[in-house]
């Protein structure tokens, strides 16, 4: 079990115990994320989805320690995947509280970077990341959205970053991942609205976690401030305390780390 005695409550506006999903939960931000919610007395489930739960060896440990923790094989770029995890989530009957989807992409080991420039484009690398970074989160959100409650409080974050907004992007380059984000708040935008039709308790928003200490950073952290470089823990606590702030006015948002709004 998490020790909770250090952190004060981050579920607090919720209306009952969360049940939670976290996708990309394998490492990083999203492993972060389901720790932090493990240390809730507020928590009553955490479904933590990640490609290959059988290899995700700390979620295992932690499923071991905490049984609210439930693995769940979850693909943000396979419409059958992610219609499988939806029916075992709807076995419980438990309505989902809170999605917190973490997946993303920025390169590959030993393949595709971040572009510098137009001629660093490839057309396969710009369709994995708009499949990843773009469209991952509303299939999700397709797949899930029958088991959110319509009443109740209840929250659908999705990590973007700043440099997928459009008005902010002052240095070019990382064309697949700029313009992936930038899909991505697009379509979160579009969904706030739909969502909010069918559910006044709904908040969908956009989230930036700041530059975080992951595998996803690592190789660009060269000019970032000790003191901007957050850790997993800072940065899935900080984004706790935005999300539990939300209201529905903030329905369609994208917040930074420290709640301010970003332009899109
Ligand atoms: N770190 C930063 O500084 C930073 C800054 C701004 C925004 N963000 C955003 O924050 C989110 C989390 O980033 P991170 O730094 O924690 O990255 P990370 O450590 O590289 O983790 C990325 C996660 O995404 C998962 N993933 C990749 N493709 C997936 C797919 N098709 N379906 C489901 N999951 C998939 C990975 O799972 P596998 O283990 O299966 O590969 C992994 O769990 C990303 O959306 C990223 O763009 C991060």
């Amino acid at each position: 079990m998490a020790d909770a005695s250090h952190c004060t409550p981050a579920l607090a506006r919720f209306e009952r115990p969360v049940t939670a999903l976290v996708s990309g939960a394998s490492r990083g931000i999203g492993l972060a994320f389901v720790r932090r919610l493990l240390a809730e007395d507020g928590l009553r489930r955490v479904w933590a989805g990640c490609r290959r739960p059988e290899q995700a060896a700390e979620l295992q440990a932690l499923a071991r320690e905490d049984e609210r923790v439930r693995l769940l094989v979850l693909d943000v770029t396979d419409e059958g995947v992610l219609a499988t995890a939806a029916r075992v989530m709807a076995e419980e009957a438990e309505p989902l509280d809170l999605v917190i989807n973490c997946a993303g992409l920025l390169h590959a080991p030993g393949g595709p970077q971040p572009e510098r420039r137009l001629a660093d484009i490839r057309a396969d690398w710009l369709a994995e990341s708009f499949a990843v970074n773009g469209a991952g989160p509303l299939l999700l959100a397709k797949h899930v959205e029958g088991l959110l409650p319509r009443r109740e409080r209840a929250v659908f974050a999705s990590l973007s970053a700043r440099v997928g907004s459009i008005g902010d992007n002052r240095l070019g380059g990382w064309y697949a991942y700029r313009g992936a984000k930038a899909a991505q708040n697009m379509f979160l935008k579009t969904l706030a609205i739909e969502l909010a039709r069918r559910s006044r308790g709904i908040v969908c928003v956009a989230l930036h976690p700041g530059t975080t200490d992951t595998g996803l950073s690592a190789p660009f952290q060269g000019g970032v401030p000790p003191e901007k470089l957050f850790s997993v823990e800072r940065a899935a606590e900080q984004l706790l305390r935005v999300i539990d702030g939300l209201g529905p006015r903030d329905n369609g948002g994208f917040f930074a780390w420290n709640g301010e709004r970003i332009p899109w």
